[in-house]
């Protein structure tokens, strides 16, 4: 499916795995909670004026069980695709908690997008993105840097964190993954398993991002969190 920006953006089947999200969600919360309650940070603002925003939210798998959990903080769950907003509106309607604003829509790779959703309503405290790197265009990736270095609050006051698959300095975390990079090569040639010491940790670094933690998670996968320097 192409966009109006004649971008690539991958259907629900595009999932690694069915039922992932709803295993990484448990395993990245402890990590990221410490993130969106400001404890990891400098920043001062209080707890119930934090505000996170994810990109890439699928179907809020991941954005309401945080939501849940930290019902402190405000989350505003994005997407680039309407099923998947329309799934997520389905279900805000059921929630309880009301601290997760109604998804906008927000293809990573639209300036228009960003400025429309984002920009005019920042500053944010954080931004999270699970899953998209590999299984989007590179684009996506040098967006995700250049505009999050834009919405969020400055040095060490605000964090940026990447979950998903990598490469490590030009090496596959294991043979799964080599057949996952192959497998998403076959169904778009610009998707691929990013490698994050020559492609990612560049890209942050140009934006004024400064690697700060790097968790090892199940499946080969990795939780990796940036500040701004
Ligand atoms: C594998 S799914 C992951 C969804 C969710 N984050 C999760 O972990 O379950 C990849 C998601 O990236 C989204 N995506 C791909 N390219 C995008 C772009 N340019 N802007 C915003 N979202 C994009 C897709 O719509 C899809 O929901």
């Amino acid at each position: 499916m192409a966009n109006e920006l004649n971008t690539y953006v991958p259907g629900p089947n595009s999932w690694a795995k069915p039922g992932s999200a709803e295993r990484n969600k448990v395993e990245v919360l402890p990590v990221l909670n410490q993130w969106f309650t400001g404890a990891a940070l400098n920043s001062g603002i209080p707890i119930e004026s934090r505000r996170v925003l994810e990109l890439a939210s699928g179907f809020g798998t991941q954005v309401s069980y945080f939501a849940e959990y930290t019902p402190s903080v405000t989350f505003q769950p994005t997407e680039a695709q309407e099923e998947c907003i329309e799934a997520m509106k389905a279900v805000a309607e059921q929630a309880t908690n009301h601290n997760i604003l109604p998804p906008a829509k927000l293809n990573v790779v639209s300036d228009t997008d960003w400025l429309n959703v984002v920009e005019k309503s920042g500053p944010y405290d954080g931004i999270f993105v699970l899953n998209m790197l590999h299984i989007s265009v590179w684009e996506s990736t040098e967006k995700l840097f250049l505009h999050a270095g834009r919405i969020l609050r400055g040095k060490n006051a605000a964090f940026l964190a990447v979950y998903g698959a990598f490469k490590r300095n030009g090496e596959y975390s294991g043979e799964g993954d080599r057949l996952f990079d192959i497998d998403l090569k076959r169904r778009d040639a610009r998707w691929a398993i990013r490698d994050l010491e020559s492609e990612v940790i560049p890209e942050a670094g140009k934006n004024g991002f400064k690697l700060k933690e790097c968790h090892q998670m199940n499946f080969n996968n990795l939780l990796v969190i940036w500040t701004l320097a």
